[in-house]
């Protein structure tokens, strides 16, 4: 006999959010609150020691690292993205590599092949699967109108008990955008944004996993794929990064590498903003490295499913208003 007294559900009230119910895209993996806290979970899961990761990265990956207190070394990458190895990985370390802006699939598959110890980040790779055996993850708040949220896969068999995090208290910027526009929303993201540093490891949110599983994940893929070979028809020919397409990825931009001072900040003026991946490689690397130039002078130009052919040919418009001919 249930217990009416103190009953376990309630019934009646005001509505709640009503969303699609649909399927989560990743159903087999672990859900997880951050990217960089699913790094963790390998980290610990693994026991590794040591970490090899590229100087071209986010910072906050380092945010682990330091936590759990292990050693760890940057590599370069060449002029295609893919990594200087130059070091040798024991069974203590391991090696991370990115997909860069979702368009280094292959590299990643060939690294599954001969490195010891890979660990993928597909933070940019929304949709590239996992190669079986090797430890990947994923930020879903880099494709999605998400607050936070990550998956995990893992080779390991290894769990860990976890509490479920909240997102309440990071929606707002998603809320105003809804509302009001991004730009109304902005300050609301940076400080979204700053509230992600340094939190435990946690299963994700209801919230967020209800809104994932209300996106309709096909037409995103399909909006992204070609908005990006609209872009690359347009810029192949100038873009100083050589991107090998594969029609099968899924980028989260298009990365368009053009050597000239100021076309970022023009840019943004002109309200396309465009975010610079990643300002603390300023601070890591020498101002003459290919690190450095890629952070100064990469160009992120939005490929996501907001925007229609209409909005690329606009888009377009603008940045070759702003080349100059050398
Ligand atoms: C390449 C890359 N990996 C990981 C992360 C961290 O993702 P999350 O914010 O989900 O921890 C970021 C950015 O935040 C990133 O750019």
């Amino acid at each position: 006999m249930p217990n009416f007294t103190h009953p376990a559900r309630t019934i009646g009230g005001y509505m709640g959010l009503q969303l699609p119910e649909g399927k989560p895209y990743y159903p087999d993996l672990i859900k997880l609150n951050t990217a960089r806290n699913s790094l963790e979970y390998i980290l610990i899961t693994q026991g590794y020691t040591t970490i090899y990761l590229p100087f071209f990265t986010c910072e906050v990956l380092l945010e682990p690292i330091k936590r759990l207190q292990l050693h760890y070394h940057f590599y370069k990458i060449n002029e295609h993205m893919d990594p200087i190895i130059d070091f040798e990985v024991d069974d203590h370390s391991c090696m991370l590599y990115t997909n860069y802006f979702g368009v280094k699939t292959e590299t990643v598959r060939q690294l599954s092949k001969t490195q010891k110890n890979l660990i993928i980040d597909n933070a940019q790779a929304f949709y590239a699967a996992p190669v079986p055996g090797i430890d990947t993850f994923y930020s879903c708040r880099k494709f999605f109108g998400v607050p936070d949220g990550a998956y995990l896969y893992t080779r390991s068999p290894k769990r860990l008990e976890l509490t479920r995090d909240t997102s309440i208290d990071r929606m707002s910027h998603l809320v105003k955008a809804a509302d009001l526009d991004v730009e109304a929303g902005y300050a609301d993201y940076v400080r979204n944004n700053n509230v992600l540093i340094d939190n435990e490891v946690k299963e994700m949110s209801k919230l967020t996993q209800q809104l994932l599983a209300a996106v309709d994940y096909d037409y995103c893929a399909a909006k992204r794929r070609e908005n990006f070979r609209f872009l690359h028809e347009q810029f192949k020919d100038i873009n100083e990064f050589q991107i090998v397409y594969n029609p099968e990825d899924v980028p989260m931009v298009y990365p368009l590498l053009l050597s000239q001072d100021n076309l970022k900040a023009q840019l943004i003026e002109r309200k396309v903003f465009v975010a610079t991946y990643w300002p603390n490689v300023f601070d890591w690397t020498a101002s003459d490295s290919l690190e450095y130039h890629l952070a100064k002078y990469m160009i992120s130009l939005p490929v996501d499913q907001r925007y229609s052919s209409e909005d690329m040919n606009y888009m377009v418009d603008i940045v070759k208003s702003l080349l100059v001919e050398d």
